[in-house]
């Protein structure tokens, strides 16, 4: 497809009726290797697929008679208090679909109360996108492969004024989708990690014969549970670990001190083969208990998901690429209103259901449609 992309509009377009009406417009608004760069998952997209599958075979059992009319989302995660449970899930390189990308998203997230999540590798350095004036905001941390720079980025990160920090762990080797490569995407020179410019790089890793270029070569640097420690005596942060789709990963990460976990397959792109987040979710919560913090991210979609995800166990959710999409759809202002859209689509379904509040969404208010 060698279509020209339409330039981000500067208001709200007319046909935009719900919050994943941007996934299909964004198709418009991004060159086609771009998109198949941010929509790809990784592998057979099994995981991808898996992904929105789940959310559709829950349905809904809606209570009567329920007086809604003092509801409200407010909840409190981590000690903080938010408006809603819908927040940003960090996002690498907002740059490829729009010029001020992260900055326009954390505008949007200042605007509609959202918590933003900004990626180790987003487009913008962190203090700019912290100076956008977003209050709710969490730093989600790679680990470099030397512990100087993990270092910096954490001090940065607390000077900045961020308040937690997602430490993902599903990624440890990434490159680009085979969705991405056969639509020949290349990460344009004007896209840069800003937060890593001025790191050094480590010396490539020199093989032996008979080293695997996957164990000693692209896993060496990838963090243990060491790492995971030494970090946390080095913040002063909340450490949130994104990632997690199995019980005793989550209990272990629960007793060695973590804050809170993110329920999370990365959108299908991490490993292909690994259950949707929302069918990983019911064992992890269990697990844990009812009073730690548990979010979900991977296929949110509608205001419905998220419903969907709160009966099953979390807290709140994270939207990923409806974010990007909305972002190259209309910048700042197409962020701003799908985060309305899927808020108003979560307030309409718990009005419907019959929850005032989010306690009031029980487990009792699904039940699951048999393939
Ligand atoms: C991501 N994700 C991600 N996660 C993370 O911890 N750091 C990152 O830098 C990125 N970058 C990134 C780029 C793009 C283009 C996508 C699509 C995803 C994963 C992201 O935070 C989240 O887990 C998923 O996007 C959630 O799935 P949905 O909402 O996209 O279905």
């Amino acid at each position: 497809d060698t279509t020209t992309p339409h330039a981000p509009l500067s208001r709200i377009p007319s046909d935009i009726l719900c919050a994943q009406d941007y996934e299909a417009l964004a198709a418009h608004f991004l060159p086609a290797t771009h998109h198949a760069y941010i929509a790809g998952g990784s592998g057979f997209e099994a995981t991808l697929r898996a992904n929105r599958e789940a959310f559709e075979r829950v349905q809904i059992l809606p209570r009567l008679l329920r007086d809604v009319t003092t509801g409200h989302t407010r909840l409190t995660l981590l000690g903080q208090s938010l408006h809603h449970p819908i927040l940003l899930a960090p996002l690498a390189f907002q740059a490829l679909a729009h010029p001020r990308g992260e900055l326009d998203s954390a505008r949007a997230a200042e605007a509609t109360d959202t918590c933003l999540v900004a990626s180790t590798l987003s487009s913008w350095p962190l203090e700019d996108i912290a100076r956008e004036g977003c209050v709710e905001k969490w730093f989600q941390l790679y680990f470099q492969p030397m512990r100087d720079s993990t270092l910096d980025l954490v001090q940065r990160a607390e000077a900045a004024g961020y308040r937690a920090l997602v430490v993902t762990l599903d990624a440890a080797v990434q490159r680009p989708s085979l969705r991405a490569q056969r639509a020949g995407f290349r990460m344009p020179d004007t896209v840069r990690p800003g937060n890593l410019i001025h790191h050094a790089t480590p010396p490539p890793v020199e093989l032996e014969r008979g080293q695997s270029r996957i164990f000693q070569g692209l896993m060496r640097e990838a963090p243990t549970w060491d790492d995971l420690d030494w970090l946390m005596r080095h913040t002063r942060l909340p450490v949130i670990v994104k990632g997690v789709l199995r019980a005793d990963d989550a209990l272990a990460l629960k007793a060695a001190g973590v804050a809170g976990i993110i329920v999370s397959n990365h959108g299908g792109r991490a490993l292909d083969g690994v259950p949707a987040s929302l069918d990983a979710l019911p064992a992890v919560r269990a697990a844990v208990g009812a009073d730690y913090p548990v979010l979900l991210d991977s296929g949110v979609r509608a205001g419905s998901d998220v419903f969907k995800a709160l009966v099953l166990g979390a807290d709140a959710v994270l939207v990923g690429r409806l974010q990007v999409f909305a972002l190259a759809v209309a910048g700042a202002l197409g962020v701003a209103h799908m985060l309305k859209l899927l808020r108003e689509e979560l307030e309409l379904c718990m009005a419907l259901a019959g929850c005032a509040t989010l306690p009031e969404i029980t487990a009792d208010c699904v039940t699951h449609r048999h393939a």
